[in-house]
């Protein structure tokens, strides 16, 4: 069994459930709580059920998706504690994505000024970035993640037995953040993921593994995001933006990673322009992202409603939109200017591909 420690929590990879009991009954909580969409009730809690029941644990259960991650769902997990009377010992297990996981831990986070919990990611995606890192939040009317804080877990527990209920969409979805990983911080990374002719890979494990690995050492540097956690964000200044507008006009939304695969290549093609990333070295990333995900017909999206999103984006200062590029493959730069003009070419140099 791996596992990785960080200063206050471990990241525990096992497709071995004994150790999530053993976790459990050493912290001994007042009472177990486990919180699930209708998905992971359906497909996940079956996996881990046989390794809480001794705990006696009541299930939260709350409608999926990103459009009921806000204050209203919080509530009814507040009350379910509640009627439970959960006290301050009572231990959270947050079985899902990152909305459940997002939403789960700020919830725990305030119910009583704070009680533990576990993140059990079941998505490629979470895996990899939300559950750890200690970002906690939910939407708020103007936009994502705007209410929130940071705080860590008592465990991340990740496992691959999660994936047979993920679709090839879901599953792919996820590798856009192991991509972004290895672009950012390990060329070698890079390397062996450039290799890849299917993302149903053996070593999935190990891909996975080193992926989580990138993250964990970003997060310790800079905890709390006041430089180098910027680079995590390569992708996700026009991504984000685009992913807001197709949920905002399209009838088939871009899922999060595919939008994040489009930000990458505008804000790889930034960097050649603002930094020292080559052409050699862009015309790889497009080729190896290319391999995997589709490309989006992005005329489709109002241009003035994307960079008013980009605006908005809670990683600006003074009103100054900002994005993380790449100096090379597997090194990044933050708080690059990204002013309008260069946004239009980077995304008439999407649409041209
Ligand atoms: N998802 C980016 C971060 O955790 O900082």
């Amino acid at each position: 069994m791996k596992r990785i420690a960080l200063k206050d929590y471990e990241i525990v990879f096992a497709n071995e459930l004994d150790f999530l009991s053993q976790f459990i009954k050493d912290k001994s909580p007042s009472a177990v709580f486990v919180l699930v969409d209708a998905n992971t009730e359906k497909y996940c809690l079956p996996v881990i059920e046989n390794h809480i029941k001794p705990f006696n644990y009541k299930k939260i259960s709350i409608a999926a998706g990103e459009e009921n991650k806000h204050l209203g769902t919080c509530e009814i997990i507040w009350k379910n504690l509640l009627d439970n009377h959960a006290d301050r010992k009572a231990l959270m297990i947050n079985l899902g994505g990152g909305v459940i996981g997002d939403m789960g831990g700020f919830a725990a986070s305030c119910y009583k000024r704070g009680i533990d919990f576990i993140n059990i990611p079941t998505t490629v995606l979470s895996q990899v970035d939300a559950s750890i890192g200690g970002k906690l939040a939910v939407d708020f009317k103007y936009g994502k993640n705007l209410i929130g804080l940071f705080r860590n877990p008592g465990l991340v527990f990740i496992s691959t037995e999660f994936y047979q209920s993920l679709s090839e969409r879901e599953y792919k979805n996820g590798f856009a953040e192991i991509f972004k990983h290895a672009l950012i911080r390990s060329k070698e990374q890079w390397e062996k993921l450039s290799s890849l002719s299917s993302l149903y890979a053996e070593n999935i494990d190990k891909i996975i593994f080193d992926s989580v690995m990138v993250k964990k050492e970003v997060v310790e540097i800079d905890p709390f995001e006041k430089g180098l956690r910027k680079i995590l964000n390569f992708g996700h200044t026009i991504g984000h933006a685009v992913e807001a507008v197709s949920i905002e006009e399209s009838k088939a939304p871009l899922f999060h990673g595919e939008a994040v695969v489009v930000g990458m290549i505008c804000e790889a093609f930034l960097s050649t322009k603002q930094s020292t990333l080559t052409q050699r070295e862009l015309t790889e990333i497009i080729e190896i992202l290319g391999k995997h995900f589709t490309k989006y017909d992005i005329s489709l999206f109002d241009r003035e409603k994307v960079w008013n999103y980009m605006l908005m984006d809670k990683k600006n200062e003074a009103s100054i939109v900002q994005y993380a590029g790449l100096n090379a493959i597997g090194e990044a730069n933050y708080n690059q200017v990204l002013d309008k003009e260069a946004f239009q070419e980077a995304l008439d140099f999407y649409q041209n591909l």
